[in-house]
């Protein structure tokens, strides 16, 4: 099964898997984004394939409310397709399973659980009240799904924060929800996935840190088999700093109060998993039941803390676990920014945690789903596999053959210097285009039929100076045996649309 984290660097081989990191990105200035991505290209890019057709409307109608189009829009039909479908609220579906087990660690009343509200956002929910800087890489085109320039499919459920801090309805919140992102196309993306975000505040004029610390001292009771790494100091002036607002002593109680809650959750999950397989890992918290020896007792499951960076925490943190032989990255958190709750109208004795945590990743893992389009399938051998309130392993159904076709193109413009650094194809006078532009025509033509695109091979012609790209796209469908026909068919209209969309010249 492969690496199911979001924020692998994609590997330094010539054949590398398109992967970027998300939103924990480095702390401003010193990092200026992900590296491997080809520049952003002015918007007339898939304007042109998807909002200037003659097709196109002026508006656009989505959940019952009409929205005007503008330059900024990008959504597509395969997109806005998934707007309805809720797989977190489908009981016996293990998206939903998931959910309802790390639920059952956060019981109302303290905590409201929020699992309708609308994917669509505007621009401030999302990015703004967040304290996104203007310039972050989240805000691009190239990587949100916008309906027009105020309007965007959420791309994290940390867009709910700021309204549900402001409408203070107990003392914390869930929040579970489809999110949308553009990008690459392999076994564990999907431009379509689940979060679920969690917050927990006190006001510390009615609360007192003994207070906090006893919850925490009951919490930590319940995970005492855990084996937790967490080298860091709480707060580090530097890399992660204390907020001026809090006192050390306050922060320090609220972090120890995140961090055990969330490791409970991880227990909670991680031991409700069936024995992986027989093969597993030594490491691996289930290898107990495995043939080695009944008498061995299962190793401790271990995970560990690393400092993070959020526009919106400090400190962040994210937490990892070790499973099958490595460290897998399991969510972000941190100590909300008092401005977020000073707009909240909440006083300025608050203070709150949050973190944010990926559906489809834990459910890959406990269910041991190997392909992240599985989720989407209706077929019953998917199906009806799983049971409310249960974890089971996944059988799988039958493995179809898949094909491998090549497509390699000049992109338009030439590159300034000679140099191609794996980059931007930066041509003088000639438009950019971004990686993720390339992956969403792959995915309008392809659909679920693509399971991951690999780019080949880059250079840049000494004499012309043009760039050339080549991907291999993977072609295999989870239910059926492709005929090369229908892939021969794809391939050609994939061909087609790059030319028309992005005036690419095929070799
Ligand atoms: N929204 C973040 C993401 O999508 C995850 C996250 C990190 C949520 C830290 C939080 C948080 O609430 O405190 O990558």
């Amino acid at each position: 099964m492969p690496s199911v984290k979001h924020n692998d660097m994609p590997p330094t081989t010539l054949m590398r898997r398109i992967s970027f990191s998300r939103y924990p990105s480095p702390p401003p200035p010193s990092v200026s984004g992900p590296p491997l991505r080809l520049r952003l290209r002015p918007l007339q890019l898939t304007l042109r394939r998807f909002n200037s057709s003659s097709a196109t409307p002026t508006t656009i109608s989505l959940l019952g409310r009409t929205y005007p189009t503008d330059g900024w829009t990008n959504i597509t039909p395969s997109i806005t397709a998934h707007l309805s479908q809720n797989l977190h609220l489908q009981p016996s579906h293990p998206i939903s399973i998931t959910r309802s087990l790390i639920e059952s660690r956060f019981p109302s009343p303290t905590y409201t659980h929020h699992n309708h509200l609308s994917p669509i956002v505007t621009t401030a929910q999302n990015f703004d009240s967040l304290g996104f800087p203007s310039d972050h890489p989240g805000r691009a085109r190239s990587d949100t799904y916008y309906i027009n320039a105020g309007h965007v499919l959420r791309t994290h459920t940390s867009a709910h924060q700021l309204d549900l801090f402001k409408a203070n309805h107990a003392p914390g919140f869930l929040v579970s929800a489809d999110v949308y992102r553009r990008d690459a196309i392999d076994r564990s993306h999907y431009p379509v996935f689940h979060q679920m975000e969690g917050a927990r505040g006190w006001d510390l004029a009615k609360t007192s840190v003994a207070e906090i610390n006893d919850e925490t001292e009951y919490l930590a009771s319940l995970t005492a088999s855990l084996q937790v790494e967490d080298l860091h100091p709480p707060f580090h002036e530097q890399t992660n700093p204390l907020q001026p607002q809090h006192s050390s002593e306050a922060a320090a109680a609220v972090a120890a109060h995140l961090k055990r809650s969330l490791e409970s959750v991880v227990l909670a999950l991680f031991t409700s998993a069936p024995n992986p397989d027989a093969d597993a890992d030594a490491d691996s918290p289930s290898s107990s039941s495995s043939s080695s020896s009944s008498s061995t007792p299962a190793p401790p499951l271990k995970v560990r803390w690393v400092e993070a960076y959020f526009p919106f925490t400090s400190p962040s943190w994210e937490l990892e676990v070790f499973w099958r032989g490595s460290w897998l990255e399991l969510l972000g958190c941190g100590i909300v920014q008092h401005p977020i709750l000073t707009a909240a109208n909440l006083p300025s004795s608050h203070i709150s945690w949050a973190f944010g945590v990926g559906l489809e990743r834990i459910a890959m893992v406990l269910f041991g789903i190997p392909d992240i389009r599985l989720f989407w399938s209706t077929d019953d051998r998917f199906t009806a596999q799983f049971i409310q309130g249960e974890v089971t392993r996944f059988i799988e159904f039958s493995k179809f053959p898949g094909t491998l076709r090549d497509i390699a193109f000049w992109l338009p413009g030439g590159v300034e210097d000679g140099e191609d650094t794996g980059g931007a194809n930066s041509g003088a006078g000639g438009p950019a285009v971004h990686e993720n532009d390339i992956m969403e025509i792959i995915r309008n033509v392809g659909g679920d039929l693509v399971e991951d695109v690999l780019l080949k091979d880059q250079f840049t012609h000494p004499k012309t100076k043009r760039a050339s790209r080549c991907y291999r796209v993977h072609y295999r469908s989870l239910e059926r045996t492709l005929t090369s026909e229908e892939v021969n068919a794809k391939h050609a209209e994939l061909e087609k649309a790059l030319k028309e969309a992005l005036g690419v010249e095929i070799r």
